[in-house]
């Protein structure tokens, strides 16, 4: 990075981590980095953070036990800061996890950047800001990328990674590898796109359902269990586009698209739809046969299905569960 003035360690060496802002999300980060075997400073300005990030830990950790701690991974390795520039005084990668105001978001990232050694790379936990609009008052820009979670970051193994205008794309690309050495699933974004990929999914599923609750047509419960006891159980194990690609029987994506593809119009969605044309068809079908890779439409229905009965074993919900 071009305003390193001290040595960064490797995104796989990096071994000190500062979490700035430590409620739902700065707390599970907390907890990820320390399974992982980290050492985590945390700072957050409200008076009963430490005693909620304390209880957030505990409460994490029996878990992340059971999914396997890492070598020498302790959550004594926390130490909680009475100040910002202690939490990241020597830290090697920060992870900042503040309220979802621009404002706070601008001056804290500026002030992070002026506290923390020269190069190393600050992380947004932010859910939709673009780092453009985030990076306006930092000196030192470049090094400031987007590292979106799902909640609680410490199961949930997505991060979205995106830089902004004014970052160096080598920032992006440390804080992808540091995230996969800390264990995550990185989808690193080349351009910047509001809400990212996963919010953008998730929030046109949520404003169908808030109009749906809106206007009558659905309760809350039943809009979950529409999700948790259909649509969800596949979307654990593939995502819309090739769980789609089942729908259309042999034929894949392409019968999937002739067939459904029409109804893109009807009045199923309140959002705008997009032209279904040959350059989107073909991008979808192209996309659908990569993310196979190689795998027949057979093969991905009995990996689907393998995996649909896993899940429901796990939680619980698979008939005569437990009886083995
Ligand atoms: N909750 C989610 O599911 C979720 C998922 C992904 C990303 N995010 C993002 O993570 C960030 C934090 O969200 P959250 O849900 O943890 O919110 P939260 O309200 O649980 O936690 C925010 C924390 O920031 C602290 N804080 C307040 N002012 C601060 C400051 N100036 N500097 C540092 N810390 C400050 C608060 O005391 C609080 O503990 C947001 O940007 C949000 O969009 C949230």
């Amino acid at each position: 990075m071009t305003e390193t003035s001290a040595p960064i360690p490797s995104p796989e060496d990096a071994r000190r981590v500062a979490c700035v802002g430590a409620g739902v999300i700065g707390g599970g980060w907390v907890a990820h980095f320390l399974a992982r075997g980290y050492d985590v400073r945390a700072w957050d300005p409200a008076p009963d953070a430490a005693a909620r990030l304390r209880r957030l830990v505990d409460a994490a950790w029996p878990a992340l036990e059971q999914l396997g701690l890492a070598p020498g991974a302790s959550a004594n390795r926390l130490t909680v800061t009475a100040t910002l520039d202690e939490a990241v005084a020597e830290a090697q990668f920060v992870q900042e996890s503040a309220p979802e105001k621009l404002d706070l978001k601008r001056n804290l990232l500026a002030e992070l950047d002026a506290a923390t050694p020269a190069g190393v790379v600050i992380a947004s936990s932010t859910s939709g800001y673009p780092m453009t609009d985030m990076q306006t008052e930092a000196v030192t820009p470049g090094r400031l990328v987007v590292g979106h979670p799902f909640n609680p970051p410490y199961l949930i193994p997505l991060v979205e990674v995106v830089g902004g205008e004014r970052t160096d794309p080598e920032a992006v690309r440390w804080a992808a590898r540091f995230y996969e050495a800390a264990g995550k699933s990185v989808i690193t974004l080349d351009r910047e796109v509001p809400g990212f990929i996963a919010n953008r999914l998730q929030e046109a599923l949520w404003r169908e359902a808030l109009h749906m609750v809106a206007s009558g047509e659905a309760t809350v419960h039943d809009i979950d269990r529409s999700i948790t006891e259909g649509p969800g159980l596949r979307w654990a194990i593939m995502g819309p586009m090739l769980t789609f690609a089942l729908a259309g029987g042999e034929g894949g994506m392409a019968h999937m698209l002739d067939h459904f593809g029409p109804s893109l119009k009807s009045p199923w969605t309140r959002l705008a739809a997009p032209e279904l044309d040959k350059a989107l068809y073909d991008a979808v079908v192209a996309g659908c046969d990569d993310a196979a890779d190689g795998r027949t439409i057979a093969d991905l229905v009995a990996e689907r299905d393998r995996g649909v009965i896993a899940v429901l074993r796990a939680t619980g919900r698979l008939p005569g569960a437990g009886a083995t």
